[in-house]
């Protein structure tokens, strides 16, 4: 992808993610149409598969050879990252936008064969944009984040983790998480992996584990994260795959260490 490709593809995708945040805004009140997917809390509603539209029209519409990879079933099924792949989550949050209807966002990581280039990742009730382009740094709306504090150890920092390690999960070993969480400040789980990687690319939250996220969910914030420094990777420390679900960590290179290193040990 050259310069030029690139910033013409960021102003479509900018342009979009704004109209759809705004309609979004626009009909919150409205009643919704909410279904199940693979358990009773998992939760899909109108807005979700109506957003996901949107996007692939537009991106079909415009960029005819550009693939789509979404949760919904709008997208391509995709072997393989290779050419321009548009990877959506058109609502990440969705039980927050059912039962709060804030704290939920739209992703949109664009790569080119496999690298990322462009992410997007909108608060869409707050209306905060968190934006980058590869090798351009990352920011919230017009702010440019600073790089991360690497300085930040374990015991200072606030982790993103939610329930999902718990209960059915086997392969994970509990008791060195339950370590984990005495030795960190402060655990945080805000519901949107999205907003989750956006509040450590803006330095405000320190590491995210998550037993299970698919590319729609970190496509973007990888992206992010990486423009301030940052690394994300499958728990155990290996690459994520774009084309299954993994577990993930995210953070500073310092936190990481030390999390894969001492805590994580998948079965
Ligand atoms: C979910 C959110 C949540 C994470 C789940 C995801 P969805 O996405 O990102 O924070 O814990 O694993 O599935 O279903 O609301 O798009
Ligand atoms: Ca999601
Ligand atoms: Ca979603």
């Amino acid at each position: 992808m050259d310069i030029t490709n690139r910033d013409q593809i960021y102003q479509f995708a900018k342009e979009w993610v704004l109209e759809a945040g705004e309609h979004i805004r626009n009909v919150i009140d409205e009643p919704l149409t909410i279904d199940t997917k693979s358990n009773p809390n998992d939760l899909v509603t109108q807005m979700d598969r109506n957003t996901e539209e949107y996007f692939a029209k537009k991106i079909k519409g415009t960029f005819p050879a550009h693939k789509l990879l979404s949760e919904e079933g709008f997208g391509d099924n995709l072997e393989t990252l290779d050419g321009t792949v548009w990877i959506i989550d058109p609502i990440d949050g969705t039980m927050n936008f059912v039962h709060q209807k804030r704290n939920f966002a739209i992703s949109v990581g664009i790569y080119q064969d496999g690298v990322g280039e462009i992410a997007f990742i909108y608060n869409v009730m707050e209306d905060i944009l968190y934006h980058a382009k590869k090798g351009q740094g990352a920011f919230k709306d017009i702010v440019k984040l600073p790089k991360l504090d690497e300085k930040v150890t374990l015991d200072q920092s606030i982790l993103l983790i939610n329930s999902l390690w718990s209960g059915e999960n086997k392969r994970i070993n509990h008791e060195k998480i339950q370590d984990l969480v005495r030795k960190v400040r402060g655990t945080r789980s805000y519901g949107s992996a999205a907003l989750e990687f956006a509040g450590i690319a803006e330095g405000v939250l320190d590491g995210y584990i998550s037993m299970k996220l698919y590319p729609w969910d970190f496509a973007a914030g990888v992206i992010l994260i990486e423009e301030v420094g940052g690394t994300t990777s499958q728990a155990n420390g290996k690459a994520l795959n774009f084309l299954t679900e993994n577990t993930v960590f995210s953070g500073n290179f310092q936190i990481a260490k030390e999390i894969i290193d001492n805590y994580i040990e998948l079965k």
